[in-house]
């Protein structure tokens, strides 16, 4: 039987991830831990362990009390927040990872730990960008994520760890708020629409990014987790892609449900991020090593997201 941790449980996909996890192997069987002194609400119904991943006692005494088999780590310092302050960034996302795949090499028979599309820069491709091609990140998250791949692979390599990872496009819930990342826009807008209010986007009408819908990027994790170990060609880290859009495509999507529904345009720092990141993804590899197939393109995901989201928010 399978004892799950998953670190960073309280965040977007972590809550998400968590969740999917308890249904499919027993509640008791998948422990989220994070920084918080108690577990978000949706996670409150099972075990929970307050855990800063940057202490190495503490992580250790969580693996051996719960027998745990599998990690999923998913704390880490997005893209925007990392650039206020590198260096944590590096030191959290880099640190953490090589704890837990040091604890590949005798304690866990499996890891998983998210990579991004931030691991592409701007002299990498725009259009359909290849799983080996140039890589060039020019934020310090990208640049962790890129590090953090060349780690797994090595562990692989060099100690068998089973390590399997995802290059995760921006991913779009509405369970859980993202924090910290240039793909964050497409989660805020939807609230906005929804509140009736005019949303202020951070990134210009044209910016075009990989986008994706979470329960799909929840089945990648779990497919990708679950296929036998000879299926898992690439070690550093797979690209997953979905569908693509910008602001602007975005916005007139959700406009077909609310007609009133305005976005002006204001860039910030954050475009500088997107502009360096690919337009659209080529992930025949993840498509053909374990049968990756999305089920939500745009218009499926705008609906989506209205349908739950008018549920969930409360009007004051
Ligand atoms: N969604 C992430 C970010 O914007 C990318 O992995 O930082």
């Amino acid at each position: 039987m399978d004892k799950i941790l998953i670190i960073g449980a309280c965040g977007q996909l972590g809550t998400e991830l968590t969740l999917k996890l308890r249904e499919l192997k027993g509640t008791e069987n998948v422990i989220a831990s994070d920084l918080l002194d108690e577990p978000v609400e949706l996670l409150s119904g099972g075990p929970y362990e307050k855990l800063n991943i940057l202490n190495k006692e503490s992580f250790q005494i969580i693996l051996e009390e719960h027998n745990i088999t599998q990690v999923y780590h998913l704390a880490a310092v997005l893209s925007a927040k990392g650039e206020q302050n590198p260096h944590f960034a590096w030191q959290l996302n880099m640190d953490s990872l090589l704890t837990v795949l040091e604890a590949g090499k005798d304690k866990l028979q499996k890891i998983y730990w998210p990579s991004s599309i931030a691991v592409f820069g701007p002299d990498t491709p725009k259009e359909n960008t290849p799983q080996n091609t140039i890589m060039s990140p020019n934020t310090v998250y990208g640049i962790s994520k890129l590090a953090g791949e060349r780690w797994c692979e090595y562990y692989h390599e060099k100690y068998g760890v089973d390590v399997r990872s995802l290059r995760y496009p921006g991913l779009i819930g509405y369970k859980a708020l993202p924090g910290g990342g240039t793909t964050d826009y497409a989660v805020d807008i939807f609230h906005k629409a929804i509140a009736g209010e005019k949303y202020d986007c951070f990134l210009s009408e044209n910016s075009m990014l990989p986008m994706m819908y979470m329960d799909d990027a929840v089945k990648a994790t779990i497919e990708l987790m679950e296929t036998a170990p000879e299926n898992v060609k690439v070690r550093s880290s797979y690209n997953l892609s979905a569908m693509s859009f910008s602001p602007k495509e975005i916005a007139e999507e959700i406009k077909k449900h609310y007609p009133n529904f305005e976005i002006t345009y204001h860039p910030d720092f954050r475009q500088k991020i997107a502009d360096s990141w690919p337009g659209s993804i080529d992930d025949s590899a993840a498509r053909n090593n374990w049968g990756w197939q999305h089920s939500h393109g745009l218009t499926e995901l705008v609906e989506v997201m209205i349908e739950n989201l008018k549920e969930t928010i409360v009007f004051d």
